[in-house]
C-alpha cells in the first residue's frame, strides 16, 4: 500500500473524500512525538509530562504539508491547474513543493506581503519555481488580494479557508494519539495564526469522540503572539464564544471596525503568525468550545526565549512554533496547567525556516557568553560580535 508512507493517508478512513487512486502525496506527515524533559523543566512540568510534536520533518519543513496533500488531492479531483495562496511563508513553500514534486500540471501562484517573509521560506518558493508576487501590505492584505484574484480568474485557492486543508491537518492529532498509545493527553498547545490547525484539531476530536474512538477530549490552548492577538482579544477579553451565534458575529464585526479605525497592523517576530484577520476564526471558536479551550498571548521575548530552550533541548523550531512552548509555560505559571498534566506542544515549523531571527537573538547574547565562558583566554580570542 503506497499510501501507508503518508502520515496523512494512512488515516484515510477518517478523511474519506477521495478515491485512493486520485490521491496526491509526497510522503508527508512522517513526524515525531518526542518526550522533552529539558523543555518540560523550563515550562514547569514534572519529568516526562511535556511532549513536543515536531512537524518540521515534513517535506517542505512545516505542518502545512498535512493540509496541502489533501487540498491538492481535491484540486486534482476537480481538474484544477492553477493553484494560489497568500502566505507568511510556509503555506507558499508547501504549495511550491507540491507543484514541483508532482506530475499533474499544477502551477503555483503565491502572494506575499512585502518584507514579511522569512528568507528560508522565500528561498523555497523561488527554488521550486513558483510565480511569487510581492504586494504592498501585509499578510491580511495579501489574503484579501488572493481571494479576489482567485475568484475572478477561477484559480484554486490553497489557503486554509479551503476545508480540505483542515481535513489533512486533522491527522496531526491522530499521530499524536497514536504515538501516545491512543491515550488522550490533557492539553494540546498550538500557535494561532490563521487558526487552521486549531480548527482542524477541534474537528479531529469532535469526530473521534462521536465515533467512539476516544472517550474524552484534551483541552486546547491556542497561543497568539502579542502583536497579532485578535483571537485572544475576542475570546479572552471580550468572551466571544461560538455558541452565541449572531451576537458573536456582531462583536467580531465591531472588533474589526475598531482595528481598521486604529490602523494597527499585526507585528511580531514570529512572522508566520503575524495575522490580524484569521480566516478560520469561527471554526476555531467552535473547536475551543468543544475542547474546553483557553487562549493566551505571549510576547516576542517570551517566544524567542522559549525557542532557545527548544533548541537547547535538541529539537529546533522557528519562532512561531515556540509560541506553543511559551504559552504552555505561561499557563503553567497561572496554574491553569498542572505539573502532572500531560501536555503536547506542537512545533509547527523547522528551525532553518527563519535563521535571521535566531542569529539576531543569540547575537545579542554576547555579554552572557562572556559571563559563562569568560576566562581571559576566551575574551581575548575575540568572539566579540564586531
Ligand atoms: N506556525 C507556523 C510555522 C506557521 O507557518 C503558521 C501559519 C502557524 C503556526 C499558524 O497556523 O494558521 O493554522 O493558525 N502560517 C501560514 C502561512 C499563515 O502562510 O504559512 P494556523
Amino acid at each position: 500500500d503506497p499510501l501507508c508512507f503518508s502520515g496523512v493517508w494512512r488515516f484515510r478512513e477518517l478523511l474519506p473524500f477521495a478515491p485512493a487512486d486520485r490521491i496526491v502525496t509526497i510522503g508527508e506527515g512522517q513526524t515525531l512525538l518526542q518526550r522533552a524533559d529539558k523543555v518540560g523543566a523550563f515550562v514547569g512540568m514534572s519529568t516526562g509530562n511535556l511532549m513536543l510534536q515536531y512537524e518540521g520533518m515534513n517535506p517542505s519543513g512545516s505542518f502545512k504539508d498535512n493540509g496541502m496533500t489533501a487540498a491538492f488531492t481535491h484540486a486534482r479531483m476537480v481538474g484544477a491547474r492553477r493553484v494560489a495562496c497568500a502566505s507568511t511563508g510556509n503555506t507558499s513553500a508547501a504549495l511550491a513543493v507540491y507543484c514541483s514534486a508532482t506530475d499533474h500540471g499544477f502551477k503555483a501562484i503565491i502572494f506575499i506581503g512585502s518584507g514579511k517573509i522569512a528568507y528560508g521560506k522565500l528561498a523555497q518558493a523561488l527554488d521550486h519555481g513558483a510565480l511569487t508576487v510581492q504586494i504592498v501590505g501585509d499578510f491580511d492584505d495579501a489574503m484579501t488580494r488572493v481571494r479576489e484574484v482567485s475568484d475572478r480568474l477561477g484559480i484554486y485557492l490553497m489557503n486554509s479557508v479551503n476545508p480540505f486543508r483542515l481535513e489533512g491537518q486533522k491527522t496531526i492529532m491522530y499521530r499524536v494519539l497514536e504515538a501516545n498509545g491512543w491515550e488522550v493527553p490533557d492539553w494540546i498547545v498550538v500557535p494561532g495564526g490563521n487558526l487552521g490547525n486549531s480548527s482542524a484539531f477541534g474537528k479531529a476530536f469532535i469526530e473521534l469522540k462521536h465515533l467512539g474512538l476516544i472517550d474524552r477530549v484534551p483541552r486546547l490552548a491556542v497561543i497568539n503572539a502579542a502583536g497579532a492577538r485578535t483571537l485572544n482579544e475576542l475570546y479572552s477579553a471580550r468572551e466571544v464564544r461560538w455558541r452565541s451565534g449572531l451576537a458573536d458575529s456582531a462583536k467580531i464585526g465591531a472588533f474589526y471596525n475598531e482595528l481598521d479605525a486604529s490602523g494597527v497592523k499585526a507585528s511580531t517576530i514570529a512572522s508566520a503568525i503575524e495575522i490580524n484577520r484569521p480566516v478560520n476564526l469561527k471554526k476555531c471558536l467552535r473547536a475551543l468550545e468543544f475542547c474546553d479551550g483557553v487562549v493566551r498571548q505571549v510576547s516576542d521575548q517570551q517566544i524567542m526565549d522559549a525557542k532557545a530552550r527548544v533548541g537547547a533541548g535538541g529539537l529546533g523550531c522557528e519562532p512561531a512554533s515556540a509560541a506553543s512552548v511559551a504559552g504552555a509555560k505561561l499557563l503553567r505559571e497561572e496554574g491553569v496547567i498542572a505539573p502532572s498534566d500531560r501536555v503536547v506542544c506542537i512545533l509547527t515549523g523547522h528551525q532553518l525556516k527563519d535563521p535571521t531571527a535566531t542569529v539576531a537573538y543569540h547575537g545579542a547574547d554576547q555579554e552572557n557568553f562572556e559571563k559563562v565562558l569568560g576566562s581571559r583566554g576566551v575574551r581575548r580570542a575575540g568572539f566579540a560580535n564586531r
